[in-house]
């Protein structure tokens, strides 16, 4: 079932937005060679409980962190630890907050120091995916539209597209209906209504789109070693333009 939120709700997850997009804010200026992906997780869970809200993702399904930090191969999910940045690195951000009842979910890609164009291209063609997307992240339009147009761009450039994890509905609850598939077919899916909001989050890989999982159970990997983007923001369906709430 797909909720539709009315304007109240909608006024709260612009809060559990807002707080979300800060979060990522907050931290890019943290991101530098030496710091560990633990420290990065501490700061966030620090700035986000000093916010009154509560960081989505620790203990969900027993994630063991605030924040997933996912270096170079790492896809998402990557669990905070000893790991200190290098020079060159490519760290993906991902962080949930839960204000009032309300949820916010969001992710970049950030470089750690001076990266190669090669990674540097992967990450700002991940975050035109998402962009090229929600063009058609508007009432009337079908969800295989918005899907079909991330597909698309990430293929132009020769990169594979993430199949076995997509984004989602999400609401008082992080995952709800209907599932964001970043690769299908326009015309298909669900017709988007106004009051939907959806995490639209392509998962891009510079070579193979197949992915592996660590035996931690969350890491999850490129298949082939190579490098991985995610850029992820909480939408608000509407008549027109699309808003996006964890853009700050
Ligand atoms: N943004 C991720 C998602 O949409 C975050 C989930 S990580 C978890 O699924 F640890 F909370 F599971
Ligand atoms: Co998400």
């Amino acid at each position: 079932m797909i909720t539709i939120k009315k304007p109240n709700e909608i006024n709260k997850m612009r809060v559990a937005g807002k707080l979300t997009g800060d979060t990522l804010k907050y931290i890019e200026e943290y991101i530098k060679p030496g710091v560990t992906t633990a420290q990065i997780n501490a700061r966030i869970y620090e700035f986000i409980t000093s916010h009154d809200a509560v960081p989505s993702f620790l203990g969900y399904h027993g994630y063991p962190a605030s924040a997933c930090v996912s270096v170079n191969d790492v896809v998402v999910h990557g669990i905070p630890g000893a790991y200190a940045l290098c020079e060159g690195d490519i760290v993906s951000i991902d962080v949930g907050v839960i204000k009032d009842g309300w949820q916010g979910d969001a992710a970049r890609t950030f470089a750690v120091g001076k990266i190669s164009s090669a990674a540097q291209k992967l990450i700002d063609v991940t975050r035109e995916c998402f962009f090229e997307g929600i063009k058609h992240a508007r009432a009337g339009r079908r969800l295989g539209d918005l899907s079909a147009a991330i597909q698309r761009h990430a293929e132009s450039h020769g990169y594979g597209v993430v199949r076995d994890m997509v984004g989602h509905g999400i609401g008082r609850k992080m995952h709800e209906d209907p599932s964001v598939p970043n690769f299908g077919q326009e015309g298909t899916g669900v017709q988007l209504k106004s009051g939907f909001t959806i995490a639209v989050e392509p998962m891009i890989n510079a070579g193979t789109f197949k992915i592996t999982f660590d035996p931690d159970g969350w890491t999850t990997r490129t298949a082939d070693g190579s490098l991985a983007a995610h850029y992820e923001n909480t939408v608000l369906i509407r008549d027109g333009e699309p808003e996006i709430l964890t853009l700050t």
